[in-house]
């Protein structure tokens, strides 16, 4: 089921949302135009970096990434669970289809990504919502969360960062039953001494405006007393490898993007997908897969501070 959620899409009435990117930025850069994008992307569409082993295809190597995820909150035969960020779908479609789970709910900002997961993915078990997290009031809680190349969107690139991130895990405390897992998936700034994170603009200004990367250190902090950190994996490899396959698909279908997409934009992307590789290979970006568990109060007892 698609679920419009009345004033989700628009910055002017963002309802309770406090932090991080507004629809209109996510409608900049995510509603080019689903043809535009599916040129660089595989059939699947994911658009967050994939997992590779020796030998796969990007495309396996998306569908890797999608049953690490599944496996890390323990989602097979669960009855809820949640997608933060869903994209065009391909994770809410794996967790209903191959996972069993019973009722999957994915949050987008994007109406193309909505209207595309509507028209492709007709599963009774799959409820998607254009509504931002910080909007989000679930009937019931979830078994597990899952979040794939969203994070970057939750705080902006003049906010206190780790207190927006502590709103965001704060939110998925609430969200989570006890004990409940979340995968998290997020680029981050790598050997970037952060005096100089902003030195290179382009991926704010032009790319994705209102976001930014965050420090590891910075997610840690802001779940602390929240979440225990179960285990943390820096995959920055396997972003060359996706930015350089998003890179040559582009390429290789230049023709049929400039007929959708005048030439400073195709220019504009390949320009991201072709820096960002080098970013990732040099150790200036890192690719994070955490995750996390649900710390419950009895186990904190006297001395939980969550505020
Ligand atoms: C890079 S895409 C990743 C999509 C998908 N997870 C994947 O791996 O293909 C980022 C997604 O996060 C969503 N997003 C960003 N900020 C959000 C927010 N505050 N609430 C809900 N969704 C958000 C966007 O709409 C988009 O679907």
């Amino acid at each position: 089921m698609i679920i419009e959620t009345e004033n989700a899409a628009s910055t002017t009435t963002r309802q309770g949302a406090q932090y991080g990117v507004s629809a209109e930025a996510i409608q900049y850069h995510y509603d080019i135009g689903n043809e535009f994008l599916a040129l660089a992307q595989e059939g699947g569409r994911n658009y967050s970096c994939a997992m590779y082993q020796d030998g796969d295809t990007h495309e396996q190597a998306q569908i890797r990434k999608l049953d690490y995820h599944i496996d890390q909150i323990r989602a097979r035969g669960a009855e809820r669970v949640l997608d933060i960020g869903c994209g065009w779908g391909a994770l809410v479609n794996r967790l209903a289809i191959e996972a069993d789970v019973d009722k999957v709910v994915g949050l987008t900002l994007s109406k193309e990504q909505l209207k595309f997961i509507g028209d492709t993915y007709q599963h009774p078990g799959i409820d998607v919502h254009l509504q931002n997290w910080q909007d989000y009031q679930p009937e019931e809680p979830f078994d597990g969360i899952i979040s794939l190349g969203a994070f970057e969107h939750f705080a902006k690139i003049d906010e206190d960062k780790v207190e927006a991130y502590r709103h965001y895990f704060k939110k998925c405390h609430e969200f989570l039953k006890p004990g409940g897992r979340m995968s998290l998936q997020t680029m981050g700034y790598g050997d970037v001494p952060r005096d100089r994170q902003h030195s290179d603009l382009f991926i704010a200004r032009e790319v994705f405006p209102e976001s930014d990367l965050p420090y590891l250190a910075d997610i840690v902090r802001a779940s602390e007393m929240l979440f225990e950190v179960e285990l943390v994996r820096n995959d920055r490899k396997d972003y060359v490898k996706t930015m350089r396959s998003w890179f040559e698909n582009l390429r290789a279908n230049r023709e049929e993007a400039l007929k959708l997409a005048p030439l400073d934009v195709v220019t504009r992307y390949e320009r991201m997908y072709r820096t960002m590789s080098y970013s990732f290979d040099l150790g200036a970006f890192t690719l994070y897969r955490i995750t996390f568990r649900r710390i419950e109060q009895t186990r904190i007892g006297d001395g939980y501070h969550a505020g």
